[in-house]
């Protein structure tokens, strides 16, 4: 049975602030963050987006497509939870009028807590044929203002379906895991911006590659030419171009190329819109898919970390007429529509979504209509609405 990706929702704020105004800003030569990072924008949330109402509008865009009736499983991704106990999952199943009778919950483990659900959500359809699981992987990366990070940060979600003869990607039996418990980047529960060593975590993310890379390569008797494209976790794009320059190494002009050019159309998202922390990796294969020029049959490699740390390298292939699952247009157009922020406007959007939020208070949003948004809190409990 092949077990896989049949629908993949996308999200992120309406936002956005452009790196070479954030580079003026801070005093830096615009090409540090250009190239050096390898980032153009940055979407940014404001106090009416957080994890839960990007990971309603990401299903949303696919819902009205899904058999509920044999919906069993919502598993909700993030490392930018709004609750220290309940899941985000189950606001997310009122908002989207989800089945009371699907296993529900909320899982974590930095960056890579999306990779955990998906194959958490394959091992459960591979036990329940015929049924099937969403999976949410939603986040705000915050660095704080003027912090060597600060260029890193991002907001948004992806969402994906996990089914039986899946339209876009089957997932191929077999990965390979390598974790450690290190301090690379983490979050202590007082704290609302992440504390980083990010050089200490790009070395960590590239020993991790090495770790699982090869090996996978050896398990399943591939070489780097059985490729079509790798996509990779991508808290801003140079560190995936570290990794991609790790597994091209030795080979012939032609594999060099094409995979040079399939890393390129994966990090397009994410240089218009940051690090999405969990969901990251997967923005950068929706990057790919709509993009790309993908053949059915072409294999397509993922690789996963998390900080703190975990990795895993897996891969999939190509499903005939995964195209026409895809929405480009929508995706294109939620992108150009999105407001630029001056530097200024966007400090006070940023240190306006931290403050803690009173017992009861009410937002209105500036959102496109249709979209789902934090409209405040009663008696400390979020309320979500749809504009
Ligand atoms: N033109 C082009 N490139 C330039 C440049 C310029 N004018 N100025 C600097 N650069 C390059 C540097 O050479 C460096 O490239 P390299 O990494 O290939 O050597 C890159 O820009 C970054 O410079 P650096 O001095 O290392 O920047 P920094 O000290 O400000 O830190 C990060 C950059 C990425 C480490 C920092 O933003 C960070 O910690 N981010 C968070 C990382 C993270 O999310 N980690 C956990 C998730 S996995």
């Amino acid at each position: 049975m092949e077990i896989g990706i049949d629908q993949i929702g996308f999200f992120t704020p309406n936002k956005f602030v452009d790196m070479v105004d954030l580079a003026h800003a801070r005093g830096e030569d615009p090409n540090k963050f250009l190239i050096g990072i390898g980032q153009d924008r940055m979407a940014v949330a404001d106090q009416t987006q957080d994890a839960v109402s990007m990971g309603i509008n990401a299903t949303a865009e696919y819902l009205d497509q899904v058999d509920l009736d044999h919906l069993g499983l919502l598993i909700f991704a993030t490392e930018s939870g709004i609750d220290q106990s309940k899941s985000a999952s189950l606001f997310v199943k009122e908002a989207l009028g989800l089945p009371a009778k699907i296993r529900t919950f909320e899982i974590k483990e930095a960056c890579f807590a999306l990779t955990a659900s998906l194959q958490v959500a394959r091992d459960y359809v591979r036990a329940h044929p015929h049924h099937s699981a969403m999976i949410i992987g939603s986040d705000i990366a915050r660095y704080g203002l003027s912090t060597p990070g600060e260029v890193t940060q991002g907001a948004g979600a992806i969402s994906m379906l996990i089914k039986e003869d899946p339209a876009i990607i089957a997932l191929e039996d077999g990965h390979t895991s390598y974790s450690e418990n290190i301090n690379d980047f983490w979050r202590p529960n007082n704290f609302q911006t992440a504390l980083v060593d990010g050089h200490y975590s790009r070395d960590v993310y590239l020993d991790f590659f090495r770790h699982t890379f090869a090996p996978y390569l050896e398990e399943k008797g591939l070489e780097v030419k059985d490729f079509a494209g790798i996509c990779y976790h991508l808290p801003y794009t140079k560190m995936g171009f570290k990794a991609h320059s790790i597994a091209i190494e030795g080979q012939d002009d032609a594999v060099k190329q094409r995979l040079s050019d399939n890393f390129q159309l994966s990090a397009k998202y994410s240089r218009e819109v940051g690090n999405i922390y969990t969901a990251s990796l997967y923005m950068s294969v929706l990057s790919l898919l709509e993009k790309g020029n993908l053949q059915p049959g072409d294999r397509v490699g993922f690789f996963s970390y998390g900080s703190g740390a975990m990795a895993e390298f897996f891969s999939g292939k190509i499903v005939e007429g995964y195209e026409r699952r895809l929405r480009p247009a929508m995706h294109k157009r939620m992108l150009q529509e999105r407001i630029r922020l001056g530097v200024g406007q966007y400090e006070e959007t940023f240190t306006e979504a931290m403050q803690t939020l009173p017992e009861n208070v009410e937002f209105t949003s500036d959102a496109n209509r249709g979209t789902w948004y934090l409209a405040g809190q009663k008696g400390y409990v979020r309320q979500y609405r749809q504009k």
